[in-house]
């Protein structure tokens, strides 16, 4: 049976019902259609699903949907302004920090929280932060420039 939920994703509120047993990334993908957060793993292990809750990173994998109600969620899709990219996304850009892209969504969501959460001040901190987060290609050098060029 499902229940009344209500969020706020990328600024906008929106009164939803949904079961019980739906994640935060399954509601995010298949019932709002954002499906700039990617499904890697489904279960903690890959970093592709980061989104912010109230600010804070979260794999949207890992949280049920229902025990959001009241929060605010942001994603990769509430991070531009209209045509002006996030800071973090020009620095991806510009640094080769993807390859496939299939993880980088994740990344910078990481990446953001990173920053505003103060792990950014060296090399080995920012890999430590964003330790869970899983690159297959490898780009894993060029991510920790970008990192560092909007840091500074
Ligand atoms: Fe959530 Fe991999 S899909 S951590």
């Amino acid at each position: 049976e499902k229940v009344p939920l209500k969020l706020a994703v990328n600024g906008k509120s929106y009164k939803l019902s949904v079961e019980p047993r739906v994640t935060l990334l399954d509601l995010l993908r298949e019932q709002m259609h954002l499906t700039g957060t990617k499904k890697g793993c489904d279960y903690g292990q890959c970093g592709a699903c980061t989104v912010h809750i109230d600010g804070k990173r979260v794999n949207s994998c890992l949280v049920l949907a229902v025990m959001q109600d009241g929060r605010e969620i942001t994603t990769i899709e509430g991070l531009a302004k209209g045509d002006d990219l996030h800071p973090m996304q020009e620095a991806f850009i510009k640094n080769d920090g993807f390859q496939c892209g299939y993880c980088t969504p994740g990344q910078i969501m990481s990446a953001v929280a990173c920053i505003r959460e103060g792990k950014a001040n060296s090399e080995t901190e920012i890999k430590e932060f964003m330790s869970g987060n899983i690159c297959r290609c490898g780009a894993y050098p060029n991510i920790v420039s970008a990192i560092q060029e909007v840091k500074n």
